[in-house]
């Protein structure tokens, strides 16, 4: 009757999944327009063309925006928020499939202040971007005449953009309307729109931003080949340092153990061998630490199989994409979750394993969620239209109880009855060793955080170069480099991303502090699973009386 239960689980959590991957889809494909339907210009972030990474709000410099205020829809999806992509709306006035003529939007009174800014933008070659459904544009601010005296401003913003069925797949800007910077005039900014048919696919609308020559790789393939042969260095040394302290402990025990009985000195053990009564303690909180565990197997198998499927297939075209899949791929790993934790459970002696399944089945998901719900609150609050849609919240608490619950339960009764029971290569005394005083480097807390610097300096190029979404580097020892990515990413966001405001605020950490948490489950569970088939594997190989 339980396998007649559980098949009937799994058939009705895969059938609710795929009707709810239907229904997500729906809820995240924005991209398709109704004609004459509104289509947003966002204006993003304007700097010097020399230096990329130093960028300023479009409207730091006095630019003016149109006259339109309102927008119905928002958009900003979790993506852009990390990236630091700061949108604000541009005031034009642009619909679907419909052609605008040169149309002044707006005037600068271009006074003393003013003009000096613009000139000072257009010294340093500043150029701006732009987005329009995703799809980035850039333009230049301004131009100097050869002796470098007079100033021109761009004011004639001509978009081109091409539609492929009631899709937006390529746009064009070309900057005209060169006008002298004088003070005390008034400058007429103008745009005009065209709608061209195009054959570019939707799908291969990115291709052409990929072109190698558009962005410059070399720094991060570097980076990447520097933190690769970083990693390789250090499990070298430590696996080094490792092998040569084992031989010598090995060597040193198998001639202690040559010796009569009566030389030996009984009792008097030393090294790792001393601890043997107590290694394979249970922990003190078992049900905690193995729902952590069996989270962090999961969570690894998740970014394991949604990188590859982000390799295989282009998840970044659609936005939302990659996070339906990651939600699909959570959901389809929870046998996993509940494999380690339930056997981990059942390992360490605990009894109350329904109530560990449950712990661990909706760890993440509750995080995650509180975190989501607690943003949309602020959202709501904030600007009513950026709020999660309540159908996506009926879906995903559906997802938590139809398919994760179930898939979980069919993960721990298979980890407790295969490899549920406490195997340890040697017995586990009754009454726990004192641990003798500790340097102060030796403390807990003080590990945790050194244990972190050396995966966290590994990843730490690539978040800064490809802006924390796109190569993330899940490469790590064991340890806490979550903690880490969590202090790194407050620097990140107040040195680097200049954002402001409590919604954007809470959004951004908020998001990060579910990035980094994840990330430390899941470094912690590698960690120690590593550590704990090494810790068996060295006490199998000794003798033990
Ligand atoms: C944009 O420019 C490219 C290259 O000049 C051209 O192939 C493409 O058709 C243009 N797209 C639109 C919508 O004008």
């Amino acid at each position: 009757p339980l396998f007649v239960l559980m098949k009937t689980g799994v058939s009705l959590g895969v059938m609710t999944l795929l009707q709810l991957l239907k229904q997500m889809k729906k809820i995240f494909s924005f991209f398709q327009y109704k004609d004459k339907e509104e289509v947003v210009l966002w204006m993003n972030t304007v700097g010097p063309y020399h230096n990329r990474q130093e960028t300023y709000k479009y409207f730091s410099l006095p630019f003016c925006a149109g006259s339109k205020k309102t927008i119905s829809h928002y958009h900003e999806t979790l993506g852009e928020a990390l990236q630091g992509v700061e949108l604000e709306f541009s005031g034009l006035d642009i619909k679907f499939k419909d052609e605008v003529m040169q149309t002044t939007y707006c005037e600068i009174d271009l006074d003393k202040a003013k003009r000096d800014a613009f000139v000072y933008a257009i010294k340093n070659h500043y150029w701006y971007q732009m987005y329009i459904d995703d799809l980035p544009i850039w333009g230049i601010v301004g131009e100097a005449d050869e002796n470098g005296e007079d100033h021109y401003l761009w004011t004639y913003k001509k978009l081109e953009i091409g539609f492929n069925g009631n899709r937006i797949v390529d746009v064009n800007l070309t900057s005209e309307g060169k006008v002298r910077l004088i003070p005390n005039t008034r400058i007429g900014m103008s745009y005009s729109v065209k709608w061209k048919r195009s054959d570019v696919k939707f799908e291969d609308r990115f291709d052409k931003y990929l072109d190698p020559s558009f962005f410059q790789h070399r720094i991060h393939w570097f980076s990447i080949f520097n933190s690769f042969m970083m990693v390789i260095f250090l499990v070298g040394l430590v696996s080094m340092i490792l092998m040569r302290t084992l031989r010598k402990d090995y060597a040193r025990y198998s001639k202690e153990e040559e010796m009569d009985d009566m030389d030996r000195d009984l009792g008097d053990e030393y090294g790792w061998k001393q601890v043997h009564g107590d290694v394979f303690r249970p922990s003190s909180h078992p049900l905690i630490f193995s729902s952590l565990i069996g989270s962090g197997c999961q969570i690894f198998s998740v970014s394991l199989i949604v990188i590859i499927v982000a390799m295989v297939e282009d998840l970044y075209t659609e936005r939302g994409s990659m996070l339906s899949t990651a939600i699909f791929v959570y959901a389809a790993t929870s046998p996993v979750n509940g494999y380690f934790g339930g056997s981990l459970y059942a390992k360490q002696g605990g009894r109350r394993w329904i109530k560990q399944m449950f712990i661990g089945a909706f760890m993440i998901p509750a995080m995650v969620c509180g975190t989501a719900f607690f943003i949309n609150f602020i959202a709501i609050y904030y600007h009513a239209s950026r709020a999660i849609p309540f159908g996506t919240m009926v879906a995903v608490c559906c997802i938590c109880f139809f398919v994760i619950l179930p898939l979980n339960l069919v993960g721990t009764i298979l980890g407790r009855n295969l490899s549920g029971q406490p195997n340890f290569p040697c017995r586990v005394n009754a009454v726990p060793r004192p641990i003798p005083e500790k340097k102060w480097f030796m403390e807990p807390a003080v590990i945790v955080c050194l244990g972190g610097i050396l995966p966290f300096g590994s990843i730490f190029i690539e978040m800064y170069v490809l802006h924390l979404h796109v190569f993330l580097d899940y490469r790590c020892g064991c340890g806490f480099p979550g903690l880490r990515s969590c202090s790194y990413v407050s620097c990140f966001f107040l040195w680097c991303f200049r954002m402001y405001g409590l919604f954007q605020t809470s959004f951004y950490f908020g998001y990060m502090a579910v990035f980094s948490t994840a990330l430390g489950i899941m470094c912690g569970a590698v960690g120690y699973m590593g550590t704990s088939a090494f810790v068996r594997k060295i006490y199998t190989n000794v003798k033990i009386d």
